[in-house]
């Protein structure tokens, strides 16, 4: 039975009004809070619908993040490494010089919310795709497919999310983007329940789930694009390792080259959020943090996540 996104909404439409509300300084939308995770009204009837009708294949790969966590930079390293025969990386006609990352794959709640999902039906094995949703909305990702996640400093994070959300609106303080960070009242937050989902699944699951953190990738892009190869069941080959593939891979994606190429420099990310490409590559780097909040703010937000954290094993 074949039902339009607008059916759909209706069919959810109950269970969508009665969801706790919330406006949020990192959003012009309001929120919704549902199954513990605060998501952009427009993405609830996209993540129920994800839940029911998603449908992985054993050969898909998702890259999934929170916001402003390295999701760029990792959606076009995943793309050039499961791409590479196609599209060798120091190619002249590779989809990364013409194509901003978030054009070489689709955004799972963007199709679902829009009614596109059939596109997704329509694409060749093996599929790539990302989403910010929470592990929960994807239910049967795992152990159905491959999931890769990175996460980043939370401080970092709010820092590159204010800056982001400041190409809309310049007036924004980055107390409030700060302090909905600490309280988790944001888009697809809290941040520390959107990690330890996946970060569970990749201790229970490793084979299905790849965990990454954009400070290791910074620190050793290369190693970290081998173990990604590995994950995916396609490492490098020992000729491609003489031929240099893996830094011809590190290189296409790195911040400095991806920034200067005009597909980055013009347009809009979506009609749902009309902020600048160049957005996305404002600084590449870690540690930008002290240069926005006291040492007392950096530290309260330290001791919520750690405390939030505790017990778990796991630890920024
Ligand atoms: P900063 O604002 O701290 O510079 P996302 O892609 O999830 O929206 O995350 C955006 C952050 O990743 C931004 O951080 C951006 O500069 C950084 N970024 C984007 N592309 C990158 C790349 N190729 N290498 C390193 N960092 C990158």
């Amino acid at each position: 039975l074949v039902s339009s996104p607008e059916q759909r909404e209706e069919e959810h439409a109950d269970l969508i009004a009665a969801l706790p509300s919330a406006s949020a300084a990192d959003s012009p939308v309001k929120l919704l809070r549902y199954q513990g995770f605060w998501l952009p009204d427009f993405y609830v009837a996209a993540a129920i619908n994800l839940q029911q009708r998603f449908e992985p294949r054993r050969d898909d790969v998702i890259v999934a993040s929170f916001p402003k966590c390295g999701t760029t930079w990792l959606n076009a390293l995943t793309f050039a490494t499961m791409a590479r025969a196609a599209y060798p990386p120091a190619g002249a006609d590779h989809p990364l010089l013409r194509l901003n990352p978030h054009q070489c794959l689709p955004f799972l709640e963007g199709l679902f919310q829009g009614g596109r999902e059939a596109e997704l039906e329509a694409l060749p094995s093996p599929r790539l795709m990302n989403t910010h949703m929470p592990l929960p909305m994807v239910p049967r990702a795992v152990p159905a497919c491959r999931l890769v996640y990175i996460c980043r400093d939370p401080k970092d994070m709010v820092v590159s999310l204010w800056h982001f959300l400041g190409r809309l609106r310049p007036e924004l303080p980055f107390n409030s983007v700060f302090e909905c960070t600490c309280d988790g009242t944001m888009s697809y937050g809290p941040v520390w329940d959107h990690v330890l989902g996946y970060w569970r699944a990749a201790i229970a699951r490793p084979d299905k789930v790849l965990f990454l953190r954009y400070e290791e990738l910074l620190r050793d892009p290369a190693g970290q694009v081998r173990t990604l190869a590995g994950f995916l069941g396609t490492p490098f080959s020992a000729a491609e390792e003489a031929s240099g593939t893996v830094d011809s891979i590190v290189k296409l994606c790195s911040f400095g080259h991806l920034k200067g190429l005009e597909a980055n420099k013009i347009g809009h990310l979506n009609p749902l959020l009309p902020i600048p490409r160049d957005a996305l590559f404002r600084n590449g780097a870690s540690g930008d943090w002290v240069n926005h909040m006291t040492p007392e703010m950096a530290s309260h937000l330290d001791e919520i996540v750690a405390e939030k954290m505790r017990g778990t094993g796991f630890t920024f």
